[in-house]
């Protein structure tokens, strides 16, 4: 696996993967890869000749320091997990080479970031926005691959690739979850094997959810989760919604939308972890 750092290098590199007429798969990260990120590039190589990796701790989508200081950083073995997949390139750039100067750019997603995430993370797909397109110009992919799990996230980046024109096909991926249910996710290690067991009821309560859509309306189910995280010592309820699976728009009755999921996001402790399930498509 070629490993390149610099932008100058990895464009070089990779026109000439693209005047060979090789498509190119890119998996962004923020490494600490696990199962749902090498799923993703797994499904990159299934699709494409050339499978470019990015791992950037991207500062600027952080609405909080300390959370940016804690990410967890554990390129040596991240560089492992990507040799055993076969990953072809691995870009690793530095903050500085990625913003030599601070960079301002305001985009304006409209409603889809007002709500969930975005309310509880100001400015947060701003600056994913700022690193994804930035890394699209470097890397130029055929296509790129997003977990579902950041359901918001792979809504905005759609609408990224919209408004600007992209020309990069977002291709969603199903979320990879531990065998008890709890998604895979970065912020899992920093999580005790007890608090583990206890965050299952996340998807427990997401698959209730799902069964007793339709049969209770939508603020009976919205109570009743917000019952259910009341009961639990350890964790906190942050957002229960039930929104257009486009528009994101919440939704308050059934028949507002053909397209439902729901998206919830619960604190353990410090450790802050989001989910959803597809309800209605
Ligand atoms: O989902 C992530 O890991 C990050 O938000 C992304 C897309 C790599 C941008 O930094």
């Amino acid at each position: 696996m070629k490993i390149l750092n610099t932008i100058k290098e990895a464009r070089g590199y990779l026109n000439e993967i693209r005047s060979k007429g090789l498509s190119i798969g890119f998996v962004p990260t923020m490494g600490a890869l696990h199962e749902g990120h090498l799923s993703l590039i797994r499904e990159a190589k299934k699709e494409n000749d050339f499978v470019v990796c990015s791992i950037f701790v991207n500062p600027v989508q952080f609405n909080n320091e300390a959370d940016l200081k804690k990410y967890p950083r554990e390129i040596e073995s991240d560089i492992k997990k990507l040799k055993k997949e076969k990953c072809d390139l691995l870009f690793h750039p530095s903050a500085e080479e990625m913003y030599p100067e601070p960079d301002n750019t305001k985009f304006d997603f409209g409603d889809p970031d007002k709500v969930m995430e975005g309310k509880f993370r100001p400015g947060h797909f701003n600056g994913v926005a700022v690193v994804v397109k930035k890394l699209f110009e470097i890397i130029e992919p055929a296509r790129a691959y997003f977990g579902l799990k950041d359901y918001q996230q792979l809504v905005i980046i759609h609408k990224l690739t919209k408004d600007y024109n992209l020309p990069v096909e977002i291709v969603p991926c199903p979320i990879i979850r531990e065998e008890n249910g709890l998604a895979m996710s970065s912020r899992n290690e920093f999580l005790s094997e007890s608090e583990k067991k206890q965050a299952s009821l996340i998807y427990l309560t997401l698959k209730r959810v799902k069964i007793q859509s339709g049969f209770a309306t939508i603020s009976e189910l919205k109570e009743s989760v917000f019952r259910q995280f009341k009961k639990s010592k350890t964790m906190k309820l942050e957002y229960f919604e039930i929104v257009d699976l486009y528009s994101l728009k919440p939704l308050r009755t059934w028949t507002e939308s053909n397209n439902i999921i729901a998206c919830i996001a619960v604190y353990i402790g410090k450790v802050r972890l989001i989910d959803n399930i597809i309800l209605f498509s």
